[in-house]
């Protein structure tokens, strides 16, 4: 299939030019700087990415890009475009002041093919300290903004491009349409990248991989284990063994209804109900990060006995997608978010790994779900977290609280989803307080448990605003969960944005 190459060089919108190529239906890599595939050959062009370095600093990159340029068609972006620059003899100066935002451009050449369609006045995104003060010898001005004269240049006999702004981010309001002019007009995609096309390729390859053996897959409920699962059963069958453990701090009656949605699907499933184990060993532990380790390690153990009885397995699939792998390690060196997995597996087992959407980002992993079938509820379910309801009881965990809390929460999401409100909302839940107020209830004085409901929108989880929810709607809910949930006689919510504060209380 034919793809673009994308060379990151460090910015923090490498994942998004990356997400704009298969918004065009095309299929893309983001690779690092000097792993440019020069023997792939589906490769129609490639993207230089931005990058926080300038071009003249000693730690700069500066790979051999000599089997690239006349190759393919190519296109800088910011810092990319500063090392055509730089590489061609251009000038690239400190600009002295850093520019950040918005611009409007003053000038587009009607006679480049990049600026097809968008015209002077257009917004475009700034984000650089560093300008090109001189476009190389043979290259053409393309486009200026009122600050930045060689905003754009271009030499088409080399089908070479460089642009200072950032075409990727939504501010610069053509910019689709300048990747589009790229990637379609330019490189020639036949745009054949799509959800159907990616599970017939996905099914036939997972079929070659795997061939006649088995596979073990460890499965949350949660979207990407899920789409997985489904994929890897049309490929393989019953050869598939998903794996789902109840650790007793799943949402109410969530056990019974991800293995039934599983099943419904025809997925060969065992489901391991291990609550009363994981409770017992939270017995008397209030220490948030001891929780976590508790339950991270006891998974690990109930996992593993349950694959140590597959018998014959030689792969773990995995649900892993393509920012788990792309953020953990950015290529400047800064770690920005480390992946966690199954993980773990004893040495004996020697499982060789499948992780049939690590290409995909979330909203294809979404598409390609809809694509097999699987249906709406389990496709934009929230996230939820992996020691589950622990982390929304601050201080002991036991049975009866995790029982309070299922409650209000079945309440809460049930609310959300009549209203209308839970598909704009990235996460909800709620959050049983250690402590307990004074209430009254008729003629009774009462002494219970205050909640927190945490509502947030997002759109990675790495920054959240809470989500305003109506008034009716706050009034009605309270009142159902303090009279339908006993233990309850508060109702607070949580107006906390992050950062500062996490999505999760612990
Ligand atoms: P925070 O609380 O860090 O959460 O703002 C960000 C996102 O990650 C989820 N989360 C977890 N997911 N294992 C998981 O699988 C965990 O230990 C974990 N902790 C937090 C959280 O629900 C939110 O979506």
């Amino acid at each position: 299939m034919q793809k673009i190459i994308i060379l990151d060089f460090g910015s923090q919108t490498t994942q998004l030019i990356g997400r704009r190529v298969r918004e065009l239906g095309t299929f893309c890599e983001i690779l690092p700087y000097d792993k440019f595939p020069h023997d792939d050959p589906d490769v129609i062009g490639v993207i230089l990415s931005g990058s926080p370095l300038s071009v003249y600093a000693d730690d700069a990159f500066h790979p051999d890009l000599s089997g690239v340029f006349d190759r393919y068609p190519v296109l800088g972006i910011c810092y990319g475009a500063q090392l055509i620059s730089y590489n061609f003899g251009g000038r690239v100066e400190n600009s002295g002041t850093r520019e950040y935002g918005r611009a409007l451009l003053s000038y587009v050449s009607g006679a480049c093919p990049l600026f097809d369609g968008i015209s002077e006045g257009s917004q475009v995104w700034m984000s650089h300290g560093d300008s090109i003060t001189a476009i190389p010898e043979g290259f053409n001005l393309a486009a200026s903004t009122d600050t930045v004269r060689n905003a754009a240049f271009w030499n088409l006999e080399r089908r070479i491009w460089g642009v200072q702004f950032h075409p990727e981010v939504v501010h610069s309001l053509q910019g689709k349409q300048l990747l589009e002019n790229f990637v379609v007009g330019i490189c020639g995609s036949r745009r054949e990248w799509t959800a159907d096309s990616f599970v017939d390729t996905t099914v036939r390859e997972l079929r070659e991989e795997i061939g006649g053996e088995k596979v073990i897959l460890g499965l949350s409920g949660g979207v990407d284990s899920s789409v997985a699962a489904v994929l890897l059963g049309r490929a393989i069958g019953d050869r598939l063994t998903g794996i789902f453990v109840n650790h007793g701090l799943l949402r109410k009656n969530e056990y019974e209804d991800v293995l039934s949605d599983y099943r419904k699907l025809g997925l060969n499933v065992i489901g391991v109900d291990a609550s009363e184990r994981f409770l017992s060993a939270l017995k008397g532990v209030d220490e948030p990060e001891r929780k976590r380790k508790i339950i991270g390690s006891l998974f690990i153990e109930v996992f593993n006995a349950e694959a140590a009885k597959i018998s014959g397995a030689s792969f773990l699939a995995q649900g892993t997608i393509y920012p788990d792998r792309i953020e953990s390690k950015n290529i400047t060196g800064k770690v920005i978010k480390s992946h966690h997995n199954v993980g773990g597996l004893p040495e004996y087992m020697k499982l060789k790994l499948c992780e049939p959407l690590k290409w995909l980002f979330k909203d294809e992993v979404r598409a390609v779900g809809l694509s097999l079938g699987m249906p709406e509820h389990m496709i934009y379910r929230h996230p939820f977290p992996g020691p589950g309801l622990a982390v929304r009881i601050p201080g002991e965990v036991t049975p009866e609280k995790v029982r309070i809390l299922q409650n209000v929460d079945d309440i809460f999401i049930r609310a959300l989803k009549s209203e209308g409100l839970y598909d704009n909302i990235w996460q909800a839940g709620a959050i049983l307080l250690p402590v307990r107020t004074v209430g009254v209830m008729g003629d009774e004085r009462t002494y219970d448990y205050a909640v927190a409901l945490r509502a947030v929108t997002s759109s990675d989880a790495m920054t959240a605003d809470w989500a305003f929810l109506p008034e009716g709607f706050m009034r009605n809910l309270s009142n159902e969960i303090i009279n339908k949930v006993k233990g309850v006689n508060r109702v607070c919510y949580d107006i906390s944005s992050k950062p500062p504060s996490t999505i999760e209380w612990e």
